[in-house]
């Protein structure tokens, strides 16, 4: 039997089309792409995550000579966030933005490692954890949770 897999989602022409919060968020992850370490892939990864307070922590790839150390900055926004306030774990909005070797603002989508360690996160507090993507042209894209990232997930 063939079987459809839909995904709804939404787009805004730019940041200032996004909610004050949302707006707020994204800036805070172009910010973010400042302290990235990327001295080998020369793109600088902002993340900025929104916690059950209001608050924001940031996060930004951080690489290494031995590659498979370093560690993306959705990973390094989430990690930094439930090892410091762990009491803050509920979390409404994630957004995500590159920057090239160039200094440009440009498209960033988290990778699948990424995707599987958001979406425990997201099953432990029970509601979703939206994604907001920058995009080429300075669009952004909101996915409305992790799982709809990363159908058919792994769950132990
Ligand atoms: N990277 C992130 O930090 N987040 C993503 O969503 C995609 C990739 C980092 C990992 C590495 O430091 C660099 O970008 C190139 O892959």
């Amino acid at each position: 039997m063939d079987k459809t897999l839909q995904l709804q989602y939404q787009e805004f022409a730019s940041v200032d089309a996004l909610a004050a919060a949302d707006r707020e968020l994204m800036q805070a992850a172009i910010r973010a792409t400042a302290s990235a370490y990327a001295p080998y892939s020369h793109f600088h990864v902002g993340a900025a995550l929104r916690l059950k307070d209001g608050s924001i922590v940031l996060g930004s790839n951080q690489e290494n000579a031995a590659y498979p150390s370093g560690l993306c900055a959705e990973r390094t926004a989430i990690f930094a966030a439930s090892a410091q306030r762990p009491e803050l774990r509920d979390y409404d909005a994630l957004a995500i933005v590159g920057r090239n070797a160039e200094g440009a603002l440009c498209e960033a989508s988290p990778c699948g490692a990424c995707r599987q360690v958001l979406l425990e996160y997201e099953q432990q507090q029970g509601h979703p954890l939206r994604v907001l993507c920058y995009l080429r042209g300075g669009a952004i894209r909101e996915l409305p949770s992790v799982a709809s990232l990363l159908p058919f997930s792994f769950v132990l």
